[in-house]
């Protein structure tokens, strides 16, 4: 079984993601399959083989912080999960790991499942700090004294969007760091997902690789005809 997660970003309407769910519906997989979409999408009705989460959480639980959702809003939703620490958030909102941090704790206390994200800069990567990067993100953007209740996501975040992906040891090596590291922070079996650039294309070679337990996919979660061949590439 594998976690195959689609991140819609800021794309979409409720009648294209309810034209997602029908079609998913029909797919027969044991996977878990989770799309994370816009907050005004949340809420549309799925089915108990298709989780709804989130794409951003904030680190308050209610007050005057406008424009906010808090993570039990998000679970009032229906919503089981939420993104936190996503690249374009830590790029265009300034997220540190610090901040990740907080919201992964607010997630947690409201019951929902972060699904925190780490990974290098091309800058960072061409520094040779890929792996420092990734061990400090784990470190620093889990919350201490947690259940198992995360996921964690390896984004190298020169491949988002790009085309690009990591080579399989590039891909193995990062999946290892941070299973060590979960295992030294008493975190052992958390998931991993990798994430930049899935396609059906090269979906079941990248879930082959060990300590990769699935897939956060953008680009090709948004229409059925993309996402549903990563679903059943692997079993
Ligand atoms: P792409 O699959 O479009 O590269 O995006 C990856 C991503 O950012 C998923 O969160």
């Amino acid at each position: 079984m594998k976690i195959i997660a689609g991140n819609w970003k800021m794309n979409g309407t409720r009648a294209n993601l309810i034209d997602m769910v029908t079609a998913l519906q029909k797919v027969d997989t044991e996977n878990n399959v989770i799309l994370c979409v816009p907050y005004t999408m949340l809420g549309v009705k799925s089915d108990r083989n298709i989780s709804l989460g989130a794409q951003d959480v904030s680190a308050h639980d209610h007050g005057a912080y406008t424009g906010e959702v808090s993570a039990s809003m998000i679970a009032d939703s229906g919503a089981k999960y939420v993104i936190v620490g996503h690249s374009e958030r830590r790029q265009y909102h300034n997220e540190t790991n610090d901040t990740v941090r907080q919201k992964a704790a607010a997630a947690l206390s409201a019951g929902l499942t972060p699904i925190i994200c780490v990974g290098e800069t091309m800058e960072e990567k061409q520094a040779g700090k890929t792996m420092e990067i990734i061990e400090s993100g784990v470190r620093e953007s889990i919350p201490n004294d947690i259940d198992k209740n995360i996921i964690v996501a390896y984004e190298p975040r020169w491949a988002i969007g790009a085309g690009l992906t990591p080579t399989s040891e590039e891909i193995a090596e990062a999946h290892k760091l941070i299973a060590d590291t979960l295992t030294a922070m008493g975190l052992s079996g958390t998931p991993v997902l990798y994430g930049a650039s899935v396609k059906g294309s090269n979906a079941a070679e990248i879930m082959s690789i060990e300590n990769v337990d699935g897939v956060l996919v953008g680009g090709a979660s948004l229409k059925p005809d993309d996402f549903i061949p990563i679903i059943t590439s692997v079993k």
